[in-house]
């Protein structure tokens, strides 16, 4: 299932008379890749060649006046020779923006690179409609991930819905498959969100992911209101507990989970959380499947299906908070299973990685219903699902 990985851009000698190693000439490495849109902004990440200094530059779509955010939090203007993150605050919610990034060469020769201006909005919690989109699942499947990028329309952000890569074996994989998979712009008119699956934290180098993948408010789970919905996204973690020898002892989620209940108690507090017509969960790993059978054979190669510890720690502050559907990936099998007695939220599952199997969802709330499409590559409706406001 494992897809090529991206090349990097190559380089190109400039002032190779000086005996130094040749500098590559272009500076950027990736777009300017816009995530964790906010009411009040979002993160610009983007990869650079060698070691630049960047800032970004904004404004009202169509506005006269640039603003230019230039600073980190330590008097520098943002600076690095691998990865450099932007974000933008203080901008006004639901309005259409416009950024661009410039780079200039931190090693003192005049090379400077200016993006084309990128169009993205604000989230805002006041509108009256709401527009998502999800993937799930790409794992490094460059067919599947151009494909996907092709037929999926402009939405108010698209939800990446774990499991982006395989196992991150090779550090070099990293850039590539998160800020420039299969060579597209993923966040082009859609600002792009991570819920945490397996796969991204599986692997000696799972723990730079946290580098270039911005989280709304730097935890790896988070709740916010968009028009009519409201959203929760959480980590579940590993699909097998965190001694198994496969992780090297590189995994601490059982405290990630407990955390994660805690803070839900407090979050479906929020008056926009908790007064939203349509409560939405994303998680990788489903917290209900279609074959609900004992705890699997972890020693024996067995994984979990669905999110087992998860659910056990979660279950009762969704359910209190009025969860109408939970959607996530993980089997690489889709299923829609209701809501029942038992559990009074539906689980929406998507496909897996290879174009056949490959499902993506489009997700639409306005006064009347919240519609989950989920569809295939080709357009085939694969599950249409239409849920009441509370
Ligand atoms: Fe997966």
């Amino acid at each position: 299932m494992t897809g090529s990985i991206t090349a990097g851009i190559g380089s190109v000698a400039l002032g190779a008379e000086s005996g130094e190693p040749p500098l590559p000439q272009k500076l950027m490495a990736t777009p300017a890749v816009v995530m964790a849109p906010r009411s009040d902004g979002v993160e610009v990440v983007w990869s650079v060649t060698r070691l630049c200094r960047g800032w970004v530059e904004w404004r009202l779509e169509g506005g006269a006046e640039t603003h230019r955010c230039a600073a980190d939090d330590f008097g520098f203007v943002p600076q690095g020779d691998s990865i450099l993150r932007v974000r933008l605050e203080g901008l006004e919610a639901g309005k259409k923006h416009e950024l661009r990034v410039v780079v200039e060469s931190g090693d003192g020769d005049k090379a400077r690179e200016e993006t084309a201006w990128k169009k993205f909005r604000t989230l805002d919690p006041a509108a009256a409609a709401a527009s998502f989109v999800v993937w799930n699942d790409t794992h490094q499947n460059d067919e599947t991930i151009r494909k996907l990028h092709e037929v999926t329309p402009s939405a108010d952000f698209l939800l990446w819905n774990g499991d982006t890569c395989n196992d991150w074996h090779k550090e070099e994989w990293l850039v590539p498959t998160l800020l420039h998979p299969a060579g597209q712009d993923i966040s082009a008119g859609r600002p792009v969100l991570l819920t945490w699956g397996n796969h991204d934290v599986r692997g000696k180098w799972a723990f730079r992911v946290k580098d270039m993948m911005a989280m709304p408010h730097g935890r790896p789970f988070y709740a916010f209101r968009n028009g009519p919905a409201a959203f929760i996204s959480l980590h579940t973690g590993e699909d097998k507990p965190d001694a198994h020898p496969g992780f090297a002892g590189r995994v601490a989620f059982q405290a990630l989970r407990a955390e994660q209940a805690k803070w839900l108690e407090k979050i479906t507090q929020l008056p926009e959380i908790k007064s939203a017509p349509y409560k939405v969960v994303f998680c990788h790993i489903p917290l209900r499947w279609i074959r609900e059978h004992g705890e699997p054979n972890f020693a024996g190669g067995g994984y979990n299906h669905f999110a087992r510890e998860c659910r056990a720690e979660w279950n009762d502050a969704l359910v209190k908070w009025g969860a109408q559907v939970v959607i996530s990936g993980h089997t690489h099998e889709e299923a829609w299973i209701p809501a029942d007695d038992r559990f009074p939220y539906g689980q929406l599952i998507s496909g897996g990685p290879k174009p056949a199997a490959a499902r993506w969802i489009e997700g639409k709330a306005d006064g009347e219903k919240l519609s989950l499409i989920m569809r295939d590559l080709d357009g085939k409706v694969i599950h249409d699902v239409k849920i009441s406001p509370a």
